[in-house]
C-alpha cells in the first residue's frame, strides 16, 4: 500500500518571544530561526521517519532548494514535485516561552495545483493506496474527490480552518485527523464528544481522530470510541507536533498495526516533537521513541 501525501511546502521564519505580540502591541522577538515546514511536508517527514513507504506531490517555487533536499535526505520520493518560477510559501510563527506557537502562512506561488497536475500524479496510485491532505492548498477539494474517485483512502487534515472548509466534499474524506477548533469549525460542536457523535453522525463511514495536545487523543474508528493520553513533556515548540501525529498514524495504519499500538505511538512521536525546537527536523525516529 503506497501513501501520496498532496501537501504543503513552507519556509518557516522561527520567532522566539517572551509572549505572543497582542492587538495593537510591538514586541521584541529574542532571535529568529529558518526551518524547513508546511504541514505537508512535516507530515510526509514523520510518514517517512515513521517506516512508511511515501510519494510527496504538490509545488516548489524557486526558492525551495532546502525543501526539496530534506524531503529527500529523509527517504521521501519527490518524483510528484512540480517546478515553479516565483516563491515559495513562507509563515511568521512566534513560539513563545511556554513553547505555544501562532502561525501565520503566507501563500507563495506554490499553492497553486491544476486539476491537470492533479490527474498527472493520481495516474500513479490506485484502489486501497492512501492519500493525505491538509488545507493550505488551493485545489484541495477537487484532489479529495478525485482520489476518493480512484478509490483511495482519503486522510484529511482540516488545517488551517477557512471559510471554503464549509464547501469541500467530505463525505469523501475516510479518516479526519483534526484538533478541537478544526473539529468545532466542521461541526459546530466544541466538547470532545460532542465533535465525535457529530462526525460520525454526518459521515458515518469515516473514522475520526481528534487531538487535544496535552489533554491526548480521541479516536472513533467502526462504531469503538478509544483514548489515547499525552505523554507529559516540558514544551519546547509545539509546531508540528500535530504533523507528527499525523505521520505516524499514517504509517502505523499503512502497515496494518493495532490502533491502540498506532495511537500510542503517534502520541508519543509528537511528545518528543514538542519537546525540541523547530518543524521538520524536531520529528524523532522509531528508535527514539
Ligand atoms: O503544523 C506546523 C506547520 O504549519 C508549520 O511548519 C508551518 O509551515 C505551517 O504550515
Amino acid at each position: 500500500m503506497k501513501i501520496l501525501n498532496y501537501g504543503s511546502m513552507n519556509i518557516d521564519r522561527v520567532y522566539s518571544v517572551a509572549h505572543t505580540v497582542r492587538p495593537g502591541e510591538t514586541i521584541l522577538s529574542h532571535g529568529m530561526n529558518l526551518y524547513c515546514g508546511g504541514k505537508g511536508l512535516n507530515q510526509s517527514i514523520a510518514i517517512a521517519k515513521a517506516g512508511g513507504e511515501v510519494y510527496h506531490a504538490g509545488v516548489l517555487g524557486e526558492d525551495g532548494g532546502a525543501l526539496l533536499e530534506v524531503l529527500k535526505r529523509h527517504g521521501v520520493n519527490t518524483s510528484h514535485i512540480k517546478h515553479v518560477a516565483g516563491a515559495s510559501s513562507h509563515t511568521v510563527i512566534q513560539v513563545d516561552e511556554e513553547g505555544q506557537n501562532c502561525i501565520i502562512v503566507c501563500a507563495g506561488e506554490n499553492v497553486r495545483v491544476t486539476d491537470a497536475d492533479i490527474d498527472a500524479v493520481l495516474a500513479g496510485f490506485a484502489a486501497g493506496d492512501i492519500i493525505v491532505m491538509q488545507n493550505e492548498l488551493d485545489n484541495t477539494p477537487s484532489i479529495m474527490r478525485k482520489a476518493a474517485a480512484r478509490g483511495m483512502v482519503v486522510a484529511f487534515n482540516p488545517s488551517p480552518i477557512n471559510e471554503a472548509l464549509a464547501t469541500y466534499p467530505l463525505d469523501c474524506v475516510s479518516w479526519f485527523i483534526l484538533n478541537e477548533l478544526e473539529g468545532e469549525a466542521i461541526t459546530g460542536e466544541n466538547e470532545p464528544g460532542a465533535i465525535l457523535s457529530a462526525i460520525a453522525n454526518k459521515y458515518p463511514k469515516a473514522s475520526v481522530v481528534l487531538t487535544l495536545g496535552a489533554e491526548g487523543a480521541y479516536c472513533r474508528h467502526q462504531g469503538h470510541t478509544f483514548f489515547q493520553p499525552a505523554f507529559k513533556v516540558k514544551p519546547v515548540d509545539t509546531t508540528a507536533a500535530g504533523d507528527t501525529f499525523t505521520g505516524y498514524l499514517i504509517s502505523g495504519l499503512s502497515h496494518g498495526q493495532p490502533l491502540p499500538t498506532v495511537l500510542e505511538r503517534a502520541a508519543k512521536a509528537s511528545s518528543i516533537t514538542v519537546s525540541r525546537k523547530g518543524a521538520a527536523d524536531s520529528i524523532p525516529t522509531p528508535e527514539e521513541l
